[in-house]
């Protein structure tokens, strides 16, 4: 039997992951995340890598046992090595090496936002795979990117944030209204029951292919403080109203910059990736822009669009199969380029 069976560790951020594939099929992917930042209002680097150093060999296990595959069965580790904190970086790297070591097998550095666009070449059910060359949309906490990809390697950045992720947007905005860290996904909840145009905010200029949302975040903190100072109730009053105003004012920054790409490079299909894919806005408009300037569209299984170890994995796949292995005094690296 000639599969290739990947561990892949992720520890970027605040979650610790671990997955299992066998060539391109996720076996297991195990994700524990840290609930200790939540008090805080944000991940604090500290505190994320000592949450990591427990929860690593627990959910290795999980992730070896719920595969079914033993350690002597593995072809290879993977691991994050950047972008990412520090110390959270050096938890899954230190790990992946005195495994790799002990089981003297290739080990493979991975990058984080190759992963998030790659996560589209698991197989999966009812998921297409991309045809190069293909526009990516990499949306988290900390990226907010338009990639032109022209093969598993070969990956141009276009368009990106010059302040603010898009994460960061929506997190951001949810901290000023009072919703507990990371407020993303509630926003999302809050958007869905409310009209997105019952305020408007206006679009920053950036030009090209680039964006900038902490204009718009300064915009939300005004029009938030005025209208309390008019009404101390108007957030909770209006909340669903609000958080589907400010989700609008994103989606249509977002969409302006996609439209624009594909004019300039006449690629036409589109794959989206990163935590803020998971938005259910963001989904059903990429969604719609099939029919409506006829894209192809992608967008992967929710659990491949925040950070998870399985997209560590494809992209450890691939790495492979090209022999594009490390040595193990290779370094993490927070700041990497794509
Ligand atoms: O990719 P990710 O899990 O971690 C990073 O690499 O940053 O992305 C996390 C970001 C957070 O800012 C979170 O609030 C946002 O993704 N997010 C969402 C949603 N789910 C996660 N933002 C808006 N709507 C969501 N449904
Ligand atoms: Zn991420």
């Amino acid at each position: 039997n000639d599969s290739i069976f990947i561990l892949a560790i992720e520890s970027s951020c605040d979650d610790t992951s671990a997955a299992v594939l066998q060539n391109d099929k996720v076996l297991s992917n195990v994700v524990a995340n840290q609930s200790v930042h939540v008090a805080f209002g944000g991940v604090v680097p500290e505190l994320a890598s000592r949450a990591h150093q427990q929860n690593m060999i627990p959910v290795v296990d999980q992730a070896l046992r719920k595969a079914g595959i033993q350690k002597s069965q593995l072809s290879a580790i993977a691991f994050t090595q950047g972008p990412g904190l520090m110390g959270s970086l050096l938890v899954g790297s230190s790990f992946a090496k005195s495994l790799a070591m002990a089981l003297s097998i290739p080990l493979i550095a991975v990058h984080h936002m190759q992963g998030h666009i790659l996560a589209h070449f698991i197989d999966e059910e009812g998921y297409d795979k991309p045809e190069f060359p293909f526009l990516a949309l990499t949306i988290s906490g900390g990226h907010t990117q338009i990639i032109k990809v022209t093969d598993f390697f070969t990956m141009e950045i276009i368009g990106e944030t010059t302040d603010d992720a898009v994460g960061e947007a929506f997190d951001k905005s949810a901290k000023i209204l009072g919703l507990p860290y990371p407020g993303g996904p509630l926003v999302d909840k809050h958007a869905q029951l409310g009209n997105p145009k019952a305020f408007s905010f206006t679009k920053p200029k950036v030009p090209g292919l680039d964006f900038s949302f902490s204009g718009l975040k300064t915009q939300i903190l005004y029009f938030i403080q005025k209208k309390v100072k008019e009404n101390p109730k108007f957030i909770e009053e209006n909340l669903n109203d609000i958080c589907a105003s400010i989700q609008n004012a994103i989606i249509e920054i977002i969409m302006e910059k996609l439209k624009m790409a594909v004019t300039q490079t006449a690629i036409k299909q589109i794959a989206i990736g990163g935590g803020v894919s998971a938005n259910s806005g963001i989904r059903k408009t990429i969604k719609e822009a099939e029919n409506k300037y006829g894209w192809k569209t992608y967008i992967p299984k929710f659990e491949y669009t925040t950070d998870n170890a399985a997209m560590i994995g494809i992209v450890g796949y691939y790495k492979y199969l090209n022999k594009q292995f490390e040595e193990l005094n290779v370094v993490s690296k927070p700041r990497i380029e794509i």
